[in-house]
């Protein structure tokens, strides 16, 4: 049992409450920034005389050392330590001696660890965003390829009107844009260095906090020391942010599995995103899409535990805080292969453009366009209303289209219609008219696609 704070102890803790206490297990993860942190400590203490640069230099030797054995496997982080940082610093004793001592002068873990889990997240944060982008590109390929895809649009589930794949995929690129957005929002705020906050009330060592914090890439120091070591407000807006990506991929998700199913084959996801069945030899089955809405639940889960858990914390930091790493990493890791998979099968997943077509065609989504051609020729809405409700009546008695119907049976029911009906009901006419910007019609669409190409070339 490896710990930092042994003077002012008689007994030996405890096997269960060491192991209890103890967070090497999850945060040897952040080695890498605890080193970094580490280096432009000392790199500071030097610059301001609290340590002679013949010390700096010893210190940041041993330490770029360990981070090199680390790396390539000579030495193991083990669970004989307490904490990432009292592996570091043991082992740096052991390569350098004194020196090593003196690392942790100015310094508290309560301030240590406030850092290093705001270096991991920053760099996360950027992983984030470059799986967020990768999606997009891939939704804004298939925008291109797909102005004139008509397929059915839903609300409740139910046809409504004509759009187009382009449309729809539209949509989702909408979502996962503001997602990144959030992104970076979340690290604009959060880009404040917590260094030389000691464990709760500054130091009385001469620290230059503008130094550490421009070393290690920050906007700026934090502004109160006992907000600095005990703030997670960063991580639960991360968190936030994820369940919203996760939620936006659900979404996702119960479409493609939707789309999928033997009633729709709107979609057919490539074998090396499916799943087969041990019993039903003809089964193949949407796991990825179900797995994604599966594991939604467990970044929902972790925001309202960490939530939950700062709540009720007194100023400044308490134990309680620990809990955020294993939530936080268990929610990036998921986030990050949810949306690295997701990518994968969207794009490789073939749409049956003709099903979805033949979809639209047949479920009544021209209907608004039927009662607007009769509103353009002089009848009030809510009669026009009215008359195309009966062409439906007709049509389902018939299990026909409306577009199926001859001219006669149109004027049977109201002379109003001509020639031109077949015209202003076909598919193209229902989507192409639709042209404000953020309808589906081509020309629309091409504006959008124009516009996000530019947004994604330059951020
Ligand atoms: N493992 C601790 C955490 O994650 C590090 C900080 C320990 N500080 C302390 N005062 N015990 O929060």
């Amino acid at each position: 049992m490896a710990q930092l704070w042994g003077g002012r102890f008689t007994k030996e803790t405890d096997k269960l409450v060491y192991n209890f206490n103890a967070s090497i297990s999850f945060d040897k993860r952040f080695y890498e920034q605890d080193i970094r942190g580490s280096i432009a400590h000392v790199t500071m203490l030097a610059k301001q005389g609290i340590l002679t640069d013949e010390e700096k230099t010893q210190i940041i030797d041993g330490l770029e050392g360990i981070r090199r054995d680390v790396e390539n496997g000579t030495l193991e982080i083990t669970d004989e330590y307490e904490d990432i940082h009292s592996f570091v610093e043991a082992n740096l004793i052991d390569r350098i001696g004194d020196a090593g001592k003196k690392l942790h002068t100015g310094r508290s873990r309560n301030d240590q660890v406030a850092l290093d889990m705001k270096l991991y997240t920053r760099d996360e944060i950027i992983e984030l965003d470059g799986l967020l982008k990768e999606m997009l590109t891939v939704l804004l390929k298939l925008m291109k390829e797909n102005t004139e895809t008509y397929m059915p649009g839903f609300t409740h589930l139910q046809k409504a009107q004509p759009i187009t794949l382009a449309h729809h995929m539209g949509a989702y690129f909408e979502m996962f844009k503001r997602d990144r957005s959030r992104m970076k929002d979340i690290y604009k705020r959060m880009n404040l260095c917590p260094l030389g906050a000691g464990a709760l009330a500054g130091t009385t060592y001469p620290l230059d906090r503008e130094y550490t914090a421009e070393l290690l890439g920050f906007d700026g120091p934090t502004l109160n020391s006992m907000d600095s070591v005990s703030d997670r407000d960063y991580l639960i807006e991360l968190l936030s942010a994820m369940s919203t990506v996760m939620m936006h991929l659900s979404r996702f998700a119960e479409e493609v599995i939707i789309w999928n199913s033997n009633e729709y084959k709107f979609v057919e996801i490539d074998d090396a995103y499916s799943t087969g069945s041990s019993i039903m030899p003809q089964k193949k089955n949407p796991d990825i899409a179900e797995l994604v809405r599966g594991k939604t639940g467990r970044v929902y889960g972790a925001l309202m535990s960490l939530l939950t858990t700062m709540k009720g914390i007194p100023l400044a930091y308490n134990k309680d805080m620990q809990e955020d790493k294993e939530l936080v990493f268990d929610a990036i890791d998921t986030t990050k292969g949810c949306l690295a998979l997701f990518t994968g099968m969207i794009r490789t997943m073939q749409f049956n453009k003709e099903r979805m077509e033949e979809s639209a065609r047949h479920g009544f989504t021209n209907a608004t366009d039927a009662a607007d051609y009769l509103v353009n020729h002089g009848v009030p809405f809510r009669d026009a209303h009215g008359i195309v409700g009966r062409l439906v009546l007709y049509c389902i008695d018939r299990k026909i289209a409306l577009d199926d119907m001859s001219l006669e049976e149109f004027k049977a029911i109201s002379p109003v219609f001509e020639e031109d009906i077949y015209d202003a009901i076909s598919m193209k006419t229902c989507v192409e008219m639709r042209n404000t910007i953020g309808a589906p019609g081509k020309e629309a669409m091409e504006k959008v696609i124009k516009e996000e190409e530019a947004y994604l070339a330059s951020e």
